[in-house]
């Protein structure tokens, strides 16, 4: 299964999406079932480290991250099964950059039974506190997709 976390930096919520999903994997010795990467819409940080706020927020909770931005190419809706967008804005982008695939376009609560619906608001202009509610909302809800994932592949076999 191959996934992808698409915000609009790719410094604060997709690479941690990515983090904590790599996490929850891990913890259920899932890994080797998964390619996961993260992107964002756009290129102003292309080849950084996440926001310093977010490496912060990650480490106190015991994540370390090292991704380097990169921005969304046209190869990705090929290669990657999901694309998780984090809020509306990222989800009409990729629908309109990608037109013919929308079905693996999705927001990233799309699979929660808690969560459905609900946008994993962008922390960028806010202050650490911001970082640290999207840093508990991604955990939970990438707890949740994990589960999900892991039920998907028990009932597939
Ligand atoms: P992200 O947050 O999309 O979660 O990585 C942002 C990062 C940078 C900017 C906006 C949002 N920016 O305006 O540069």
């Amino acid at each position: 299964m191959k996934v992808l976390f698409v915000c609009l930096g790719n410094i604060c919520r997709s690479p941690l999406a990515e983090a904590l999903f790599l996490h929850h994997l891990d913890v259920r010795s899932l890994k080797a079932h998964f390619e996961i990467d993260s992107c964002g819409t756009g290129n102003w940080h292309a080849g950084e480290l996440p926001d310093p706020r977010t490496i912060k927020s990650a480490k106190k909770n015991g994540i370390e991250m090292n991704h380097r931005a990169r921005q969304i190419n046209p190869s990705d809706i090929h290669h990657y099964d999901y694309l998780f967008a984090m809020d509306h804005s990222n989800l009409e982008n990729l629908h309109t950059m990608f037109p013919e695939h929308t079905d693996k376009i999705v927001l990233l609560t799309h699979y929660s039974d808690k969560y459905k619906g609900q946008i994993i608001p962008d922390p960028y202009f806010g202050d650490e506190e911001g970082f640290d509610a999207v840093f508990n909302l991604l955990n939970d809800v990438n707890e949740e997709l994990v589960l999900f994932f892991a039920d998907k592949q028990q009932a597939s076999k």
